[in-house]
């Protein structure tokens, strides 16, 4: 039976699934490495020495764990974390440290190129969504600005699952879901924006040609396979960014059908038929990796990693599992601590790289399990927010898909239908973006004819959360305030801002 291949460029590190035809898991392995924050607000990691040595030690033990060989491998996909810079020369080389989505040092950089795109409407209009620090166009502006030596030497920009492409089949490709991520592409007409690009004064021989998810782009090249134990030849298809990917894992790809990913980020992604722009401004239209349709997403750019920050500075060597239990004999309320997850600033619905994590309400009688406590229900709120965005735009959700390492936990599965006062269900297999990955490679290679088709024959659901009154009722009254934090803070978390820089 034929073997599909995905391969995650993730944001804690690189992973790999291999499934077969009808979806069973064989295998799946993760190799972790460090995010790199040198200055206040950057973010970064190394396309080389990060990603692709992960991925090439992901993809040896996920064919070792399943005793298979890469003959038997009938196709690649890709996904990653999106929006990242890889800056190349021309000889094709890593010219620095890739600037990731969780980067906030281009907030000047984003005012300039609202600026020059007409304002967050002309965003709308040009991009299908405003631009914000975490996308890929203010990296390259901050690049020209602050690094003009390298900015110089720059010949191609890639997104990183599209630098791990270019490392297992020697080609230069994009897929529209990632591209959606840049502020340089065009989200109606599913291409690169000649506007934008032009505005911007951003070199369009840059960027790499763009298919569709299930699209083939290349093969395994010989140098690859020497490396990764693949064949040679092996095809690899478009794949997506870890949203649209992670969807198709999930088997998002119909209307009312809505993932819940509770990763290093917290991401809320409806799929679209339509490419439906908020009249209002306040959540993404990106491409679906499903080709021909969209979706509308909304992120929180710290919420597994909120719990990741909470545990390596105040719990080191506790494990999540302890962390939880711990939390779950603190009250829910927690008489009013409260937590804002904004650590790396937050994307919707403040767009505010400048933004801060806050404990908010700590007594004489918060202890070390209510901080815990109130991180998992800050983060829960900051999803509320999402959902509450999603129901002022008439997103139809007529159930939420839970996926992703948070959703693992049954006490905060459990918190997070509570708090958004809807039913959560969750998946049969859960592999996130890399199974949705291996399903595009599915479908590229001929085992599938459509993404919807790959869905309804792998992808099932069971049962997961459903609201408790008593307890929704209480999360909504501290909901209220915690609402009401951010206005109250946002001028002093510029004055903040205004004092960290300069002192690097
Ligand atoms: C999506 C986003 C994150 C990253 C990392 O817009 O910024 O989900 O892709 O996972």
């Amino acid at each position: 039976m034929a073997l599909f291949l995905g391969i995650d460029t993730g944001t804690s590190g690189t992973k790999a699934v291999l499934i077969d035809e009808n979806g069973t898991l064989l295998a799946s392995g993760l190799h972790e490495y460090a995010l790199s924050t040198p200055r206040p607000q950057w973010a970064e990691q190394h396309p080389d020495t990060d990603w692709w040595q992960a991925a090439i030690k992901a993809i040896q033990g996920v064919l070792a764990k399943a005793g298979k060989r890469g003959e038997d491998v009938a196709g690649v996909g890709l996904t990653g974390q999106m929006h990242g810079s890889v800056f190349l020369d021309k000889n094709d080389q890593v010219l620095r440290p890739a600037l990731l989505w969780c980067d906030a040092r281009t907030g000047v950089e984003c005012a300039e190129i609202t600026e020059l795109l007409g304002g967050t409407q002309g965003c709308y209009e040009i991009l299908g969504q405003p631009v914000f620090t975490s996308f890929t166009a203010p990296k390259i502006l901050w690049l020209r600005k602050n690094e003009p030596e390298v900015y110089d030497k720059v010949a191609h920009v890639l997104l990183p699952k599209d630098y791990i492409r270019l490392k297992l089949t020697g080609e230069f490709a994009a897929e529209v879901s990632d591209a959606s991520g840049t502020s340089l592409f065009d989200v109606r007409k599913r291409t690169w924006s000649k506007t934008a690009l032009d505005k911007l004064s951003i070199p369009s021989e840059w960027l790499p040609h763009v298919v569709e998810s299930p699209e083939q782009t290349g093969v395994i090249s010989a140098a690859a396979a020497a490396l990764t134990g693949l064949r040679a030849g092996t095809p690899v298809v478009g794949g997506g960014g870890d949203q649209a990917a992670g969807a198709v894992g999930c088997g998002v790809v119909g209307t009312g059908q809505v993932v819940s990913s509770l990763g290093t980020s917290g991401v809320v992604f409806a799929h679209s038929d339509t490419a439906a722009i908020d009249p209002q401004m306040r959540v993404q239209t990106f491409c679906h990796a499903v080709p021909g349709a969209w979706a509308q997403m909304g992120c929180v750019i710290s919420a597994g990693g909120s719990l990741r920050w909470y545990r390596d500075t105040f719990a080191q060597g506790t494990s999540y599992d302890a962390i939880t239990q711990g939390a779950a004999t603190a009250p829910p309320g927690c008489e009013g601590l409260l937590y804002l997850p904004y650590l790396a600033g937050e994307r919707n619905p403040h767009f505010d790289p400048d933004a801060r994590g806050v404990f908010f309400g700590a007594t004489l009688r918060s202890t070390k399990d209510w901080f815990a406590r109130a991180v998992l229900e800050g983060v829960s709120y900051a999803f509320k927010d999402l959902f509450t965005l999603f129901s002022e735009m008439d997103v139809p959700v007529s159930e939420i898909r839970a996926s992703g390492g948070g959703a693992k936990s049954a006490f905060w599965l459990q918190m997070m239908a509570d708090v958004i006062e809807k039913k959560h269900v969750l998946l049969n297999i859960d592999e996130g973006p890399a199974l949705g990955a291996a399903l595009l490679a599915a479908v590229g290679c001929g085992a599938y004819a459509s993404v919807p088709e790959a869905c309804a024959a792998t992808v099932s659901i069971r049962p997961g959360a459903k609201p408790d009154a008593l307890q929704s009722k209480t999360y909504s009254r501290y909901y209220r305030t915690y609402r009401a934090l951010y206005p109250a803070l946002s001028t002093a978390f510029k004055t903040v801002a205004e004092a960290t820089q300069g002192t690097h």
